[in-house]
């Protein structure tokens, strides 16, 4: 009989808080979403005090996401651990996760603490948040380089103390599989009271080793795994949750575990966030990667025409790849486009979809054939969620090698003032950017400008991510075009008022 091993997902807490992987409010709530289609056991919606903007949107995930346990991280102080609480609260199974360091590192020369002082603190914490919230995860910050006893006895007093789930970090990637394995065993058979608490694991990929660790903590008996989508996270990130999930998914007979995942929303996941943050994988990432499924070598190809088995472990559809036969294009009509969308995953209502068939028409008249890709960009690219409060009426650029570029650029505000400027720059891009900074006179500072095509051809739509920041915070923008530029000034737009809607309606 396999046994059900708890997906934890913190793709909204660790993988947010890496370089360039921040989200806002209405991207988060969305990923959640996708989180909760995903079948995830418990989504790690935030770390509740590290500002007001994780606090609302730890909030607002707990009060929209119903099938999944939500929750918050906390350090062990009483500050936090009320944060968490507010935060969490109104969730239908609410969790505060506690966390406290025990390696001699930490404790020596972060905390400043004895191992004494450490489990005293961890004990009374667990024992204070308990009184609040019925579901407390405590886990060991840097297990993996700690003293086994010492591990054995901080869960056994933490367990004792209320915490229903404990969990083993390898804060720094640095355990290897059978030893990280054997520390597990060691936790079963040392510490009196496990079984009244899950044990949980959360491993990062320092060494290129966090999803090997992780599968091999749950052969050990490990009943959670803590992962993120694409494996983001801290540094070289988290382990992956399509890669944990589909090695137990594809190798059932050897692993004997199983998931509460619904596999084939598996890539619907993964590409929302990519949409969310603007981080792509690397093309040869496994599960999600662009080359997953891509088969080059005619040797190859000509094998997997005859039995797709001899060289895929996996089918695309098993984790929801689309296939792409249906072509759209200019003669599409409004139902085939629906039916294509519902079959990407977006479930849209009728203003939203008339809106998006609008801009399928002219994306279709400039182009010869749409893509899923292209309609992807489509969809994120008329959020329609973050108010507007600058629109891009019209722009004219002048540039060329051997004269400075300009760029005239007119807005629409939100109050249908037209705003008009010219400025010049190093480049289109460069010069538009500094017009439109002229008319909305905010000082912000461009962290981050990526430009990319959807699909391959000289007609491809160009995707543009721009990550700005202002007060130490930064907000992502998306624009897509035919047109680069055009592409470039939608998504430095879009991240401008992103920025203009979280900091004046979330004081955040
Ligand atoms: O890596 C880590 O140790 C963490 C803990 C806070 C769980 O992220
Ligand atoms: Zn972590």
């Amino acid at each position: 009989m396999a046994r059900r091993i708890r997906i934890f997902d913190t793709t909204l807490r660790d993988g947010e808080q890496s370089p360039g992987c921040s989200m806002n409010l209405h991207d988060k709530l969305a990923v959640a979403e996708q989180l909760e289609k995903l079948g995830v056991d418990i989504i790690e919606a935030g770390f509740a005090i590290s500002s007001p903007g994780d606090f609302q949107a730890v909030q607002a995930i707990a009060r929209t996401v119903k099938n999944c346990t939500v929750a918050s991280l906390a350090r062990s102080l009483e500050k936090d651990i009320d944060c968490a609480w507010n935060a969490v609260k109104d969730a239908a199974n609410p969790r505060i996760h506690l966390f406290l360091a025990t390696s001699p590192i930490h404790m020596e020369y972060k905390l400043r603490k004895t191992p004494d002082e450490v489990y005293e603190q961890a004990v009374k914490m667990v024992k204070y948040a308990r009184n609040l919230c019925g579901d407390i995860e405590f886990s060991c910050e840097d297990a993996s380089r700690s003293d086994p006893a010492f591990l054995y006895r901080i869960l056994e007093g933490v367990i004792a103390a209320g915490a229903s789930t404990v969990n083993i970090p390898d804060t720094v990637g640095y355990a290897v599989p059978d030893e990280f394995s054997q520390m597990i065993k060691g936790i079963k058979n040392n510490v009196p009271n496990i079984d009244k608490a899950v044990i949980s694991v959360h491993c990062h990929n320092d060494l290129g080793l966090a999803v090997a660790n992780s599968l091999a903590a749950a052969m050990a008996g490990a009943d959670q795994i803590e992962c993120t989508l694409n494996g983001i996270g801290e540094r070289a990130g988290n382990a992956a949750l399509e890669e944990i999930v589909m090695n137990m998914y594809t190798r059932q007979e050897f692993y004997q575990m199983t998931t509460g995942i619904n596999t084939n929303q598996i890539y619907p996941a993964s590409r929302r966030l990519i949409q969310a943050t603007g981080v792509k994988c690397q093309p040869n990432k496994a599960v999600v990667g662009e080359n997953a499924f891509a088969h080059e070598s005619g040797i190859h190809q000509h094998g997997v025409l005859a039995n797709r088995a001899t060289y895929e472990v996996m089918t695309p559809e098993s984790v929801g790849v689309p296939h792409n036969k249906m072509v759209l294009g200019k003669h599409s009509g409004r139902h085939a486009f629906e039916e294509r969308l519902f079959y990407l995953g977006y479930h849209v209502d009728e203003e939203k979809l008339n809106a998006l068939f609008e801009e399928f028409k002219v994306l279709a008249d400039k182009k010869k054939t749409v893509s899923d890709k292209d309609i992807e960009a489509l969809v994120t690219g008329t959020r329609g969620i973050i108010p507007e409060t600058y629109t891009l009426d019209r722009f004219v650029i002048n540039s060329g090698s051997s004269i400075t570029s300009t760029s005239a650029v007119r807005l629409i505000s939100k109050d249908g003032i037209a705003l008009e400027k010219v400025a010049i720059g190093d480049g289109p891009i460069d010069a538009s950017f500094n017009a439109i900074d002229k008319i909305v006179r905010m000082d912000t500072t461009l962290e981050d400008f990526t430009l990319s095509t959807v699909d391959g051809g000289t007609d491809a739509q160009g995707e543009a991510y721009v990550r700005i920041s202002r007060d130490g915070r930064s907000y992502n923008g998306m624009g897509v075009s035919t047109d680069i530029v055009e592409a470039g000034v939608k998504a430095y737009i879009s991240a401008i008022n992103a920025m203009i809607y979280e900091t004046t309606n979330h004081n955040s």
